[in-house]
């Protein structure tokens, strides 16, 4: 599928986004694309479940601007323990001008990160690279549909495509059980998305779902748990 480029926008928080002008969809919320990916992939995510075990492994739906994965990274090399192993996912990856021009770096305000957002972009996809000693970021230029997932893989999976009104066929039950199968008893995944029908496909794919406050200007987000022990009924 061919896809128009991206515009640069800025959100409420001063950071910037991607944006696709004919879709009218953002790639991160409007009210501010760095305290968004924070809130809902940092602290309802990573940070849950970091404390738990001394590796991690986490798959994202979507790449794009690279931001999720690049807090990640700081993030982790701030708790100084345990290693990541960051499996992403993506159809359309951006260009040079684009993620140069998102300024994340400076955003961040962090020692060397602009060499590892840089590092993030230009890595080889569709093998596992060291961006450092502690974080290995497998990139995967791929559909999502046509990807197949390992069972009992990942610790935590970052669900960020579009959204379902613009990409229904990507928060289906059927896309939710292969993530389910995919991940590890104990496994978390997160969203934005907290709209009902969202919600009932998680649960129809094995989840238990919790809403959890959103960040600015949004209610509520979502995070599904894949229980560690299966309960049969009788
Ligand atoms: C909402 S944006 C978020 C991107 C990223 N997480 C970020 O922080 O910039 C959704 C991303 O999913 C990608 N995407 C959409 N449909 C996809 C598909 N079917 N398979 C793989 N990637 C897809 C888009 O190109 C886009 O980069």
């Amino acid at each position: 599928m061919k896809r128009e480029q991206p515009v640069i926008r800025t959100t409420d928080d001063g950071s910037k986004t991607l944006y696709l002008n004919n879709l009218n969809e953002p790639y991160h919320s409007l009210y501010g694309a760095v305290s968004e990916s924070r809130h809902i992939f940092l602290e309802a995510g990573f940070s849950t479940m970091v404390d738990k075990a001394c590796s991690i492994t986490i798959f994202e739906m979507g790449f794009g601007t690279g931001l999720n994965a690049f807090l990640t990274f700081l993030e982790a090399r701030k708790r100084k323990k345990g290693k990541v192993h960051y499996v992403a996912v993506e159809a359309w990856p951006i260009e040079e001008d684009l993620f140069t021009r998102l300024d994340y770096p400076a955003f961040v305000n962090d020692q060397d990160a602009a060499d590892i957002f840089l590092k993030m972009h230009t890595c080889p996809w569709d093998i596992p690279y060291f961006i450092s000693d502690q974080f290995v970021l497998n990139k995967i230029h791929s559909p999502f549909e046509e990807l197949t997932l390992k069972e009992l893989s990942f610790d935590l999976v970052y669900y960020d495509a579009f959204a379902p009104d613009l990409q229904p066929e990507l928060w289906s039950e059927a896309v939710f059980e292969k993530l389910f199968r995919a991940m590890r008893p104990g496994g978390i995944l997160v969203t934005y998305s907290a709209r009902g029908a969202v919600k009932r496909a998680m649960q129809m794919a094995g989840f238990v779902v919790e809403a959890l406050p959103g960040p600015a200007g949004k209610r509520e987000i979502s995070r599904a748990l894949r229980p560690a022990v299966h309960h049969h009924s009788h």
